[in-house]
Parts: C-alpha cells; sequence; structure tokens
C-alpha cells in the first residue's frame, strides 16, 4: 500500500528515545528530558546517549579532554570558509565545512565526539568572521555549552549557559525525525560517518523540519501587547493561518520540550518582558485554539519557547537551525551507530504511474 512521505510505518528498531505523543513524555535510553535537564551536562548527557551508560569519572575525563581537542578546526576548512560567499546561509557553511574534513570511515563514537566538538566552532568561526570580529579561540576551561557561547560572543555567563545547555539536551535526539533518517539512510549504504551529517544538515535545513523558532518570535513582535492577543490570533485563524509554536505531528498534548524549557525561564532572576507576554500569549492561544478546533488538541511545541530561549541569549536568528543542529548531531550520530551495528540499506519501493 503507497504511504506518502512513509506516514505510520515502522522502519527501525531503535533503544535511544521513546516519545508518547498522548501523554507528552520524552525518554532517552529509559530516563526522563526532565531528569536528564536537571542532574546532568550536555556531555554526559551525550555520553549516556552515545554508550548506554553514564560515564565514571575517569571515563567522563577521557570524553571531554577529547571533546576539547576536536575544538579546533583544520587550517584548509577555515580557508575553504573564509571562500565562502558572504550571503551563503550557516547552514550551507556548515555542510560545506564538514565536507571538507578527511574523514573516511563509517560513524563510531570518536568520530561522533570529533561531529559533535567541531559543529560549534565552526558556526562560531564563521559568525565572528561575517560580522567583521576577529576569532574566539576555545577556552579549555568550559563545558560545551557555554564554550559555545564564548567561542560566539567572545563572553558568556553561567546562566545564560545553563539556558543554552538546557535546550542543547531537550533537542539532542526525537526519534526517527527527518533528518535522523536521512542520516540513517545515507550510513546505511556503507558510507561514511561525514555524508551521513552533511545529510542530516542539509535534510534538517528545510523550513518543513528545522524551521527555526523566528516565525514565533515574528508573532510576539506583531502581538507586542496583551491586550493585542486575542484580536490578531483570531485574525489569523480567520484567515486560515497557523500559530507558529503551536501543534506537534506527534504531542498531541504540550510538548515536554516546551514544559521544560518554559520551567527553566522561570528560573530566570529577572527575565525580560518579551517572556510575560510569551507566557500570556500561550495561555490565551491555547484557549483560542481549543475553541476554534476542538478536536485537534494544539498546545506549545519545543519551538515556542526555544524561541524564547533564544531571544534571552540574544541570539541572531540566522543562528537559530545551526544551534538546534549542533545539538541534534548527538542523535544524528547515535542513530548512525546503530545502524551500523544492526544494517540493511534502505529501499523502498515506487509505484509506477507512467506511461
Ligand atoms: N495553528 C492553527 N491550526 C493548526 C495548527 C496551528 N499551529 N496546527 C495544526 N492546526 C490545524 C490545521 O489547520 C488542521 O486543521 P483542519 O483539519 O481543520 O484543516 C489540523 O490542525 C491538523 O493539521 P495538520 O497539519 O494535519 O497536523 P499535523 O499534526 O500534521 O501538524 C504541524 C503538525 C506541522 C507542526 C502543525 O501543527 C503546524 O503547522 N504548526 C505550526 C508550525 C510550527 O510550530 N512548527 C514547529 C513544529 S515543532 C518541530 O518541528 C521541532
Amino acid at each position: 500500500m503507497l504511504k506518502p512521505g512513509l506516514k505510520g510505518i515502522t522502519a527501525v528498531e531503535t533503544a535511544l528515545s521513546l516519545i508518547d505523543g498522548q501523554k507528552g513524555d520524552l525518554k532517552y535510553r529509559g530516563l526522563p528530558i526532565e531528569q536528564l535537564v536537571k542532574h546532568y551536562s550536555f556531555e554526559e548527557t551525550a555520553y549516556f546517549l552515545l554508550y548506554g551508560h553514564f560515564p565514571s569519572e575517569k571515563e567522563q575525563k577521557i570524553f571531554e579532554t577529547d571533546f576539547k581537542k576536536h575544538r579546533y578546526i583544520p587550517e584548509h576548512t577555515k580557508q575553504i570558509i573564509a571562500m565562502l560567499p558572504q550571503s551563503m546561509s550557516m547552514m550551507d557553511v556548515l555542510r560545506t565545512a564538514l565536507s571538507s574534513l578527511k574523514i573516511t570511515e563509517t560513524a563510531d563514537i570518536d568520530l561522533a565526539r570529533k561531529m559533535m566538538a567541531l559543529m560549534p566552532a565552526i558556526i562560531s568561526y564563521r559568525y565572528r568572521k561575517m560580522n567583521g570580529n576577529y576569532e574566539v579561540k576555545p577556552d579549555d576551561q568550559l563545558g560545551h555549552a557555554e564554550n559555545f557561547l564564548y567561542m560566539l560572543n567572545g563572553e558568556t555567563n553561567q546562566t545564560h549557559a545553563k539556558l543554552l545547555e538546557t535546550y542543547m539536551i531537550l533537542t539532542m535526539e526525537h526519534g526517527l525525525n527527518a533528518s535522523t533518517f536521512a542520516a540513517r539512510v545515507t550510513i546505511s549504504t556503507q558510507s561514511d560517518i561525514v555524508s551521513a551529517i552533511t545529510s542530516a544538515i542539509g535534510t534538517m535545513k528545510g523550513p518543513l523540519h528545522g524551521g527555526a523558532p523566528s516565525g514565533v518570535i515574528e508573532l510576539l513582535d506583531e502581538i507586542k501587547s496583551e491586550h493585542n492577543i486575542s484580536e490578531i490570533i483570531h485574525k489569523k485563524l480567520e484567515n486560515k493561518e497557523r500559530i507558529m509554536g503551536f501543534g506537534h505531528r506527534v504531542y498531541k498534548t504540550v510538548d515536554p520540550r516546551a514544559e521544560a524549557l518554559k520551567e527553566k525561564i522561570r528560573e530566570l532572576e529577572d527575565w525580560p518582558d518579551w517572556i510575560d507576554l510569551a507566557l500570556k500569549t500561550e495561555q490565551e492561544t491555547i484557549n483560542i485554539l481549543k475553541a476554534h478546533k476542538p478536536d485537534q488538541n494544539l498546545y506549545t511545541n519545543v519551538e515556542y519557547y526555544a524561541a524564547a530561549i533564544m531571544k534571552s541569549l540574544e541570539m541572531d536568528p540566522e543562528l537559530f537551525t545551526p544551534i538546534f543542529s549542533s545539538s541534534r548531531v548527538v542523535g544524528w550520530c547515535a542513530h548512525a551507530i546503530e545502524q551500523v551495528n544492526n544494517n540493511t540499506i534502505f529501499r523502498p519501493k515506487a509505484v509506477y504511474i507512467g506511461n
């Protein structure tokens, strides 16, 4: 039977994550994401996803030392980045820069670590050069998320680093989404890890998938004041527009990642006015959507509060999807390794409808 988009088809077995769309639950290897963000760092969670257990003190030291070693971009890759047109998007730069790496092996944990460490370095290097700023070298004293902010901005603070780290843990892995599937398809041909990750980046870039939370920022910028929420949301629905940051293919209740991000934002000592507006807009919009589409169960998705996090970090919208990719690369690599360990090449059939 024809299943466009392979909707509803089960294609792989995975031990990496379990999504319960009805309950709004997401677990990585059996552990709820809420526990992971509370008790573990990005590096520890990545280790857990890749190895299936948490590191001992010694294992963590080795993992982190190796991680830090890979934060340095090869000279030839820097030269290639410098030659790319100014107008090229960051996702295209990332894909091209990774393609220049001399890696021909299939997926394994060492290479996963390299990909994870290099992506923030490439993004930061390009971003600073594009804006006429000097390169900020990685700081070996800093953890992954904090170092990412430091390389981007030349400065960082613990609160911002924790916000970014929470976002990066929550978006690390999400089952067989389009980009993860692309990575698995590529590696299933016995191709190399770089090809799998560049396939995933090309897939993530599309507006139907990695569509950055910039739509949410536009919505809240348009609303401006809580007095306008009802009128603007109703008008959009009358015009048959989608309300950005609401609804999800899998979650038919609140996206647990949105909930966890919201909790993190609430911990901020003095949050910007924009966050107050986001909280009020969420509540009012859910009620309006309930009345407008009673059967659809439309709640906030991860993009809604990702926008709030990015806004709090004063992040350039051009960086939203690349940052999302820098965390999802953990899931891409973990799935690629799973595929290698139990491989069948992907080769679905097509129904011929020609002459
Ligand atoms: N605003 C208004 N109506 C909506 C919304 C929304 N955000 N989402 C779904 N609906 C309505 C549709 O109009 C449709 O109504 P109809 O049956 O009367 O025509 C119904 O709900 C079902 O819509 P589908 O697109 O079939 O539902 P699906 O589950 O496939 O959609 C999607 C999921 C694409 C995320 C959708 O909810 C949407 O477009 N949301 C807005 C964009 C957004 O926030 N995207 C980020 C998603 S999270 C991520 O990708 C990491």
